[in-house]
């Protein structure tokens, strides 16, 4: 059994389960309400009850004065509800609403989906969970080696696991040390979230996101993002590898084929681009740009959401705009090798 919460003054609706926060409710379908301590204790996720009725057990009023409990104000992390709700809460309108934290994460695991690729996930204490938009970054820091700042590659609705993808790339000390010091239950110091490449909730395009190699990353996140929300509108997936094998979560993306009606999917390889990652070559720099324009001859209609090295945007960028593209409808987040 679920509720229904709808939420004022923005009019966006998500449904809570029985015995689910009106918080957890919220973030999982994509919808940033403010948090922190996720414990009854900072008093972040205060919003104020319009109509129904909360769930009393478990109820943490004492952050409100006598005039605020009559007001109707409770908390999102502590509140559940049996019953469709109203309710007014501040939601974030952007990156600028977002609050630098720091936070001592630990290893949870470490994947090695491709011989260069290592997927990271750290865990956040629970009461200190990492609230930041899809698509940001994070600074990742280890004693003894150059701190990393990294796209968050999970979903906000799951803000305690966190994920990032790590690219073996010779020279980089960070990545070396991922490769081969980093173990399990390592303490790994966050700082974040940080960056501008978000998702447009309220867009009404179809959706194109175009990553190479571990740009994939924000993108996952930005496509898990997509998912809770219920984007109404189709997605494509084009994914650049420059080496055999770079679609390193080929897997996820097919199971999202599988389970979204208005989904594709797109892995293309550079061939010519040898044993390095991130394409050098113009073929590859221009090999996603090439398929999106002649897949999609209007792109005044569509959204573009691109990642990777710095040296494959300008070609890129050059061509989506020429094919129709609106400058204000391409999203960009560049990187460098390391
Ligand atoms: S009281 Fe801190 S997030 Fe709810």
């Amino acid at each position: 059994m679920t509720a229904k919460i709808r939420i004022l003054p923005s009019g966006r609706e998500f449904q809570v389960g029985l015995h689910e926060t009106l918080l957890d409710g919220a973030l999982r379908a994509g919808i940033a309400i403010p948090y922190s301590c996720n414990s009854g204790a900072c008093g972040e996720c205060r919003a104020r009850l319009v109509s129904g009725h909360l769930t009393p057990d478990g109820m943490h009023d004492y952050q409100f004065s006598a005039a605020e409990k009559a007001a109707g104000y409770f908390l999102t992390c502590k509140a559940c509800t049996q019953e469709d709700l109203e309710i007014e809460v501040r939601e974030a309108g952007g990156v600028e609403d977002m609050p630098l934290q720091q936070i001592e994460t630990r290893v949870s695991r470490l994947e090695h989906p491709h011989p260069d690729v290592m997927v990271v996930h750290l865990r956040t204490p629970r009461s200190q969970s990492l609230r930041f938009l899809a698509g940001q970054h994070a600074l990742l820091e280890i004693p003894g080696v150059p701190p990393r700042n990294k796209s968050i590659a999970s979903c906000p609705c799951n803000a305690m696991n966190l994920q990032f993808h790590i690219q073996r790339v010779p020279g980089d000390p960070f990545a070396e040390y991922c490769f081969s010091e980093l173990k399990p239950n390592q303490t790994v110091m966050l700082t974040g979230p940080s960056g501008h490449f978000t998702f447009d909730d309220d867009a009404t395009e179809e959706v194109i996101f175009l990553a190479y190699d571990t740009g994939f990353a924000p993108i996952k996140s930005l496509i898990e993002h997509a998912i809770s929300l219920e984007y109404a509108y189709p997605l494509h997936l084009y994914w650049v590898a420059s080496r055999a094998g770079g679609h390193y979560l080929e897997n996820l993306c097919r199971s999202w084929l599988d389970a979204l009606d208005d989904f594709s999917f797109t892995p293309l390889l550079d061939e010519g681009a040898g044993s390095t990652p991130f394409s050098d070559t113009e073929t590859g720099q221009l090999l996603g740009a090439q398929r999106i324009v002649a897949e999609h001859p209007d792109l005044s209609r569509c959204r573009v959401y691109m990642t990777g090295p710095e040296h494959a945007v300008p070609r890129t960028r050059a061509l989506l705009l020429e094919h129709g593209l609106p400058e204000a409808q391409l999203h960009i987040d560049s990187f460098l090798r390391f």
